[in-house]
């Protein structure tokens, strides 16, 4: 099987390599010229442990190549997976300017069959927007060419990405056809028969689980800042409360650490965008 991953950061490195680990041909594009020619000659931009020798190993396996140029490899692909950077605009929306690009390009240039996936985070409805997008384009070429669009969010952890990828807690898919459906089981069939979870569901369903997982998390982060402030005020220790509440099954004791809030790449931008995306559609 022969796959193209669009965006070649941290979740498109890391997924292309592990997909390719699996035995699928893939192809990792980024617009970024000095990264690729960093990646060709075997430079490794990120530090992710075990990532190295992954991609060394399967560049010389000739399962994963790197490319500058999309349409190159648009013909030979029957699935592109998007993992382009979803920045916050001004206002704290996503940008989906990267996401939409791709799909532009898609439209413009393909002659067969393509299934797009969604790695990227996105706000719900963005799928929709990428299939009118594609279509938009194929009505300026005057071509009638079949295409799906679905979302596959990634929960990698930076730091543990490739044990978050190879042996996930479960694969999210949000899917519109059989086809896709059948397409996406294929690629993760290696998953399937290690039994790990591949929730297979609708497209807006798949986009929601994203925003919520990590509005969950990091509402238990500020949640327990709050017990933390309340502990302060009553002479109470927050670490005991931690242990308190933790052990109960149904809280479990992750993500309740007090301390200086949540940071990192995904958390904050992707709160702000959950709020942003949803303060405009209640309003
Ligand atoms: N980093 C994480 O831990 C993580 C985890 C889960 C989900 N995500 C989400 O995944 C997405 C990607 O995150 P990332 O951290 O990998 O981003 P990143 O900024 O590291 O990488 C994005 C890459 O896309 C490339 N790009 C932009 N437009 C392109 C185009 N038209 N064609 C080809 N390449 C293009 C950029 O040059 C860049 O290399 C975001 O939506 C992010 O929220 C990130």
């Amino acid at each position: 099987m022969k796959i193209a991953i669009v965006g070649t950061g941290y979740v498109g490195l890391v997924s292309g390599t592990c997909f390719a680990e699996m035995g699928v041909d893939v192809t990792c594009v980024d617009i970024d010229i000095n990264k690729i020619e960093n990646l060709t000659k075997g430079f490794i931009p990120i530090y992710e442990p075990g990532l190295e020798d992954l991609v060394l190993r399967n560049v010389k396996a000739e399962r994963l190549h790197f490319t500058t140029k999309l349409t190159e490899v648009l013909d030979s692909v029957q699935m592109v997976f998007s993992a382009v950077g979803t920045p916050s605009d001004e206002d704290g929306s996503a940008d989906l300017k990267y996401v939409l690009e791709v799909a532009r390009t898609i439209g413009q240039n393909m002659k067969e069959y393509v299934l797009l996936v969604t790695k990227s985070t996105v706000p719900v409805g963005t799928a929709l927007l990428i299939r009118q997008t594609i279509q938009k384009e194929l009505d300026k070429r005057k071509v009638s060419i079949d295409f799906d669009v679905a979302s596959n969010p990634e929960f990698l952890k930076e730091g543990d990405a490739i044990k978050d990828f190879m042996s996930p807690d479960r694969v999210v898919v949000g899917v519109e056809s059989e086809k896709a459906k059948e397409l996406i089981t294929k690629l993760y069939r290696a998953f399937l028969l290690n039994n790990f979870r591949v929730i297979f569901m609708d497209i807006l369903s798949a986009e929601m689980t994203k925003y919520a997982a990590n509005a969950m998390l990091a509402t238990r982060i500020s949640f327990m800042n709050d017990i933390a402030n309340l502990c302060e005020l009553v002479g109470a220790d927050v670490n005991m409360v931690r242990k308190g509440i933790g052990s109960n099954q149904r809280i479990g004791g992750k993500f309740l650490y007090a301390g200086c809030g949540y940071g990192g790449s995904c958390f904050p931008k992707d709160v702000k965008a959950f709020k942003s995306h949803f303060r405009t559609k209640l309003l």
